[in-house]
């Protein structure tokens, strides 16, 4: 499975890249934010420091506003993929620029229809929301599960991108279910490694280290 960092902030991102967790990255208008650059001056840096995939979300909400930004934005880097959000507008942008060759992901999703929708536009990526589901008393990984079994049933290519991942527990469920991909702050990567019994049995070593016989 591989690891996208959620962010926008560089420093991150190379935090991350030392650990091998940095497999692409992801933003979005409010990570932007964020981040105190413009959105070009943004993606740009990052592009400089990843080769992995690099989500840049367009802002228009119509279909030939989402497309010309999607143009301008795959300018930025080889690595750029084109965030639109769910939606028929969305679906029509993604559509054109797959026909030009451009990369696409699909974010805001929260239904498995959607994820539907998304494949059958020759999306490459799709972005369920599992935080935002769980957050209003839903299961996110549900969703996950459901747009696995669609996606395997058809032989969609999109991939299956797991989006608003908020503990190390989305993290397990989605390695599970089969999903290509996982988007995750630093904040949640980094409390992978540890565990409890981990850190008391090194300290235990050290403990015993001490009464070994030094040459
Ligand atoms: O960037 C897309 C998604 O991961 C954001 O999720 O719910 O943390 O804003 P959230």
């Amino acid at each position: 499975m591989k690891f996208f960092i959620d962010t926008g902030i560089t420093e991150e991102i190379k935090e991350a890249q030392k650990r091998g967790w940095v497999d692409g990255v992801t933003t979005n208008p409010s990570l932007v934010a964020k981040a105190g650059k413009t959105h070009e001056e943004l993606i740009k840096e990052i592009c400089e420091v990843v080769e992995g995939p690099v989500s840049a979300e367009v802002l228009s909400l119509e279909a030939e506003g989402m497309i010309s930004e999607g143009l301008e934005l795959a300018k930025l880097g080889q690595q750029v993929v084109v965030k639109i959000p769910m939606g028929d507008e969305g679906m029509i942008a993604v559509r054109e620029l797959a026909s030009k060759g451009i990369k696409t992901n699909v974010t805001l999703v929260f239904s498995a229809l959607q994820a539907l929708l998304a494949a059958k536009a020759g999306a490459s990526f799709v972005s369920p929301f599992v935080g935002r589901l769980d957050d209003i008393g839903s299961t996110g990984m549900v969703l996950i599960e459901e747009i696995r079994t669609i996606y395997d049933n058809y032989g969609f290519d999109t991939e299956i991108l797991v989006a608003s991942v908020r503990h190390p527990q989305h993290i397990l469920e989605a390695a599970l279910i089969g999903a290509d991909v996982v988007t995750v702050p630093y904040g949640v990567l980094a409390k992978l490694s540890r565990h409890p019994l981990t850190q008391s049995g090194l300290d235990q070593f050290m403990k015993d280290a001490q009464k070994s016989i030094h040459t």
